[in-house]
C-alpha cells in the first residue's frame, strides 16, 4: 500500500479535499493508495480535528518546541517516517523546509501555493497579484525542491481577477480551484510512484 501523509498548519480545507476525494475515487482500490495520517507543526490546528474524525492518524510536532529548525525537522521526520509514506503532501504547511529535509523525501513530496508561479512565491500571494495589476491568478501543484515555492509544476488552475476583489475574496476564488486540482494531481502521480 501506497501511503500517504499530509501536513498542514491550519484549517486543512485542501487535506480534507484530497481525504475526500480519496474515499470518493477509491485510491486504495485504483491506485492501492491510502491516506495514513495528518500531522501539523500546530497543536491546535483546525484540520487535526477533521483528521481524528475520519479516523486517520492525527498528530502534532510542535515547533515552537524545538530550539532550532534541524531538531524541529529530526521530528517531524521520526513522525513521519513512522507512516512510510510513499507520498508527503503539504497542504497549507506554512513553515520553510531545509534543503537536507527536503532531500529526504526527494521526489515524493508535493505543495501547492496559492499563485501562478513562478509568479509570486513567498506570503501575501493575493496581495501582490492585486497590486501588480494581475487580470488572472491561480494556483499551483508543485514537487518540492529545496528552493522555496520552485520545482516541477504538475498542476495549474486560473482563475479572474475581478472588479472590486481584495485579497480575501481572490483567496476564496483561488481555493475553491485548489480543492479540485491538488487531489487530481495526486492522482495522476500515484501510478508513478
Ligand atoms: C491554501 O491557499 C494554500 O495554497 C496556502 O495556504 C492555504 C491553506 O489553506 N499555502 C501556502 O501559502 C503555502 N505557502 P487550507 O489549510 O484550508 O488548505
Amino acid at each position: 500500500m501506497k501511503n500517504i501523509v499530509i501536513l498542514v498548519s491550519g484549517g486543512g480545507s485542501n487535506m480534507a479535499a484530497i481525504v475526500r476525494a480519496a474515499q470518493r475515487d477509491n485510491w486504495r482500490a485504483a491506485y492501492g493508495a491510502q491516506v495514513v495520517a495528518v500531522v501539523s507543526n500546530r497543536p491546535d490546528a483546525g484540520g487535526l480535528a477533521f483528521a481524528r474524525e475520519q479516523g486517520l492518524a492525527a498528530e502534532a510536532v510542535d515547533h515552537k518546541q524545538f530550539p532550532t529548525r534541524e531538531a524541529f525537522e529530526d521530528a517531524l521526520g521520526a513522525v513521519l517516517d513512522r507512516h512510510q509514506p510513499a507520498l508527503v503532501v503539504l497542504a497549507g504547511f506554512m513553515r520553510i523546509l531545509t534543503p537536507s529535509f527536503v532531500a529526504r523525501y526527494q521526489g515524493r513530496m508535493l505543495n501547492i501555493h496559492p499563485s501562478l508561479l513562478p509568479a509570486f512565491p513567498g506570503l501575501h500571494t493575493h496581495q501582490r497579484a492585486l497590486e501588480a495589476g494581475c487580470r488572472f491568478a491561480g494556483a499551483t501543484v508543485h514537487q518540492v525542491t529545496a528552493e522555496l515555492d520552485h520545482g516541477p509544476i504538475l498542476e495549474q488552475a486560473v482563475v479572474p481577477v475581478l472588479p472590486g476583489d481584495t485579497a480575501e475574496t481572490l483567496a476564496a476564488r483561488v481555493l475553491t480551484q485548489e480543492h479540485l486540482i491538488y487531489p487530481r494531481a495526486i492522482a495522476a502521480l500515484l501510478p508513478r510512484l
